[in-house]
Formats: C-alpha cells, structure tokens, sequence
C-alpha cells in the first residue's frame, strides 16, 4: 500500500471533523464526496449555504457529506468575538475588530479549532501561505515546549537507499524565513513526530544541514547550526541528532564514517534539518525536480493543533490528501 493510501486509511480510523474555511473554493468543494465517501474527516464547509450550494450544483460537486457554517450565523459568533478580543487586546484590538476579524473565514476556521468546534484546519487553495499561518500563530499557536512552526516536506525518493528506504522528512521548508538556533532545534523535535505519525519511519535520525561537517569550515551561519544541534541534544536527549553535516555526510554512509567517525547518525539520517528557509525550499524543489521524488507537504509542525496549508496550484487529490493528514495529526 502506499504511503498516501495508508495515511488516508488511518485518518480514516479516527473519525475527526476538519474545517475547510474557503467554502467557496471550487476544489475544495469538490474534494468533499471523496473525504466524505472514504469517511478520511467529516468536512466543515464555511460560508454562506445558499452561495456554497449554488456553486456546488453548478460544478457538479456532491457536497451532501459536509456541514455548513455560516461564520456570521453561526450560534457561537458572539463567544468567538469575545474570546479574540480577551487574546488580542493587549494587541490593540477592540470588539468591533474582533467582530470584523472573525467574519474573515480563515480567522473563524482557526477559532473552531482553538475551541474545539474542529479537530484540524485546512486551507490555501485560494489563499497565500502567509494568510493562511497568520490567523492559526495567533490563535492556536505553538505547541508547548515549541518557540516556533515549521513546515516540513515528506520526500518519497524513487531508487536509493539513502533515508528510510527512500523516505525523507525536510524541514524547514515553508515558514521561517530565519529561524534561531533554539528554533531549529525546535524544527527537530517536530519533525520527529512527523517521521513517526505519518511516514511510520521507526528510527528517526536527525542531521543539522550546513555547508560544513564537524568543523570543517568557519562561519557564524555554521555556528548557529553547531549551537542548535547541541541544543536539541541538551533539550530533547531522547533524539538520535547530530551535526553540523554537510547533506551527503548526513545521508551517504561511506562519507558519513569518513567525514563524522563517531557519529550515531551521519550517513543515515533520515530528517534533515535547514539552516534557513532559502535553503530549505530551494532544498525540497531541487530533490522533486532532479530526482523525481514525490513532495508531500508543507506539513505544519509545532502547532498546538493540526492546521495545514496548501498549494494555490493544488488539485482535488492533494486537498483530500492534505485532509487526511491533518485528521492523522488531530
Ligand atoms: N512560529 C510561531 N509563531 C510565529 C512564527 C513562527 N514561525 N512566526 C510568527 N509567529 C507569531 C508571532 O509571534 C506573532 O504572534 P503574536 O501576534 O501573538 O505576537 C504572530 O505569529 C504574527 O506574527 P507576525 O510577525 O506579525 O506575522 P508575519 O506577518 O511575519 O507572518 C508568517 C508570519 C506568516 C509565518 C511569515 O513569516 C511568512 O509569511 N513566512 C513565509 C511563508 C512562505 O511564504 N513560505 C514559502 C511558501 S510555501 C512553499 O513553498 C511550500
């Protein structure tokens, strides 16, 4: 079975509600019957039902398997304005901002779930990265003992034996742009939850990316992943994390033993860490294009509850893919 089909079946298992907020996106509604069908989530459409259903009829989109919010309807409206305000009035904000911003579709999904009116959150086909984080890192937030979101990228690489047959976690690759020693180290221990929950790789080992290994060159960008890779071992001694490695050191073992003799991990990692966002994402779309690997994310890590952003290019099959996911993850 393949990664994707087993994900979809074990979200399936476990029956949680994932709030869609961009109801009007015509994707996403059509992604509906197949999360429905293969009961992957019960999908929370928002909007207006009237405006959600014209569309749904004019696409030929089943949408019968989904509930419907109207955010300015909705029996909870007033609650979720007062909660806004009590969490963001130290930031400036009054009721009538409050009461403007949870009309916003992507603010009120983020309130669902920070109330348990939803399980997960899943949005992008219409909105940026940006649009979609902002709302969830003010009112969800961080995990705690979390500083700081990721965005990490499962790698399925055909033919090699590097990684877990393959499989690769990369993070991060979709959030901060320059992320703290402590952070990464953060992007670490996140990603390990990753490797487990949703690619079941069962020895996850972690390599700090930099263009130096163990020394070999000086600079204060390798400094800062010297500095993050003994604060993961101090913060999380439960992980298999070392470097600073230079990528083929973190994954070819012959330059593993050569470059790191010692090392628990080098030439066998299977979660690489970037030192920043620039390389990261270059990172992920060098290894899907050169290797035709297969790209599966972002996946948000660090949030104290499952949000996900998508592709604006999505499809229909990445929608239901990237709901299941997040129903894994609740
Ligand atoms: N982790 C946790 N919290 C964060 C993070 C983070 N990485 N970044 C910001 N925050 C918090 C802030 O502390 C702040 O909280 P507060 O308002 O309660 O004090 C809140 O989020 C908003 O922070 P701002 O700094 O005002 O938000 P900003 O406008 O900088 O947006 C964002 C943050 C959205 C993450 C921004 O850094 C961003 O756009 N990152 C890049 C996203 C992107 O374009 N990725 C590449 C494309 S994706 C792809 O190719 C797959």
């Amino acid at each position: 079975m393949s990664l994707l089909a087993e994900i979809r079946e074990k979200a399936a298992a476990k029956g949680k509600s994932i709030v869609l907020p961009e109801g009007l996106e015509e994707r996403t509604l059509m992604s509906v019957k197949e999360i429905a069908d293969q009961k992957i989530a019960n999908p929370i459409l928002l909007g207006g039902e009237s405006e959600i259903k014209a569309l749904a009829s004019k696409i030929g989109a089943d949408i019968s398997g989904a509930e419907i919010v109207d955010p300015a309807k909705a029996a909870y409206f007033d609650d979720f304005v007062q909660a806004f305000y009590e969490m963001r009035k130290s930031k400036g904000v009054d009721l009538d901002k409050a009461k403007e911003t949870m009309l916003n579709p992507l603010y009120f999904a983020s309130m669902m779930v920070k109330m348990g009116k939803a399980d997960g959150e899943v949005a992008g086909a219409e909105n940026t990265t940006g649009n979609v984080l902002r709302p969830a890192l003010q009112i969800i937030k961080t995990a705690p003992g979390i500083s700081a979101v990721s965005g990490a990228f499962i790698m399925i690489v055909p033919n090699t034996e590097y990684g877990a047959d393959g499989i690769f976690v990369f993070a991060d690759c979709a959030v901060t742009p320059v992320p703290t020693a402590e952070q990464m180290a953060d992007f670490a221990k996140a990603s390990v939850a990753t490797a487990t929950d949703i690619c079941g790789i069962n020895d996850p080992k972690i390599g700090m990316l930099s263009f130096s290994t163990k020394g070999s060159a000086n600079h204060d960008t390798v400094e800062k992943v010297v500095t993050a890779t003994n604060l993961a071992k101090e913060k999380f001694p439960e992980l298999k994390v070392d470097g600073e490695f230079q990528v083929d050191a973190a994954i070819v073992p012959s330059v593993g033993s050569s470059k790191a003799p010692g090392s628990a991990v080098a030439g066998q990692c299977n979660i690489l860490i970037f030192p920043d966002l620039q390389s990261g994402n270059i990172g992920y779309k060098l290894v899907q294009r050169l290797a035709k690997a297969e790209a599966i994310g972002p996946i948000l890590q660090g949030m104290d509850k499952p949000v996900n952003d998508l592709s604006r290019g999505c499809s229909v099959e990445d929608v239901v893919n990237v709901v299941a996911m997040t129903a894994l993850r609740a």
